[in-house]
């Protein structure tokens, strides 16, 4: 069996939403102390709906598919739903990361929950 899912590998090869958004309403970075990897999430937000997304990774091919995935899953969705978002579901919708790699899908989870509340305490 291949090492990694073709979802991981398009989401790697072909990141969604890189970038970064000037005026971005939460932004959040998280950091993974024993890899070193860096990934930064903006989120512009209007009526509590998630309107547009661009993430920002220094990290392993694992942690630009997890957040390229994680970014398509939240985009034009309610905050409160995008608060829910786990890493297992990030991992799923990827077909699965090998168990050594879930933490890169941690990341993502991380980030996002970070620009969050970011958000709520610039309200
Ligand atoms: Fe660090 Fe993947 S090895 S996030």
């Amino acid at each position: 069996m291949a090492l990694y899912s073709e979802k991981v590998m398009d989401h790697f090869r072909n990141p969604r939403n890189v970038g970064v958004i000037e005026d971005a309403d939460g932004v959040g970075q998280v950091g993974n102390a024993k890899c070193g990897d860096i990934m930064k999430m903006y989120l512009k937000i209007e009526d509590d709906i998630i309107t547009d997304v661009k993430f920002e990774t220094f990290g392993c091919g694992s942690a630009i598919a997890s957040s390229s995935m994680a970014t398509e899953m939240i985009k034009g969705k309610p905050v409160e739903e995008a608060m829910k978002l786990t890493n297992k579901a990030v991992a799923e919708a990827l077909d699965g990361l090998p168990a050594y790699k879930m933490h890169c899908s941690v990341l993502a989870e991380e980030a996002i929950q970070a620009a969050l509340e970011d958000y709520k305490a610039k309200k």
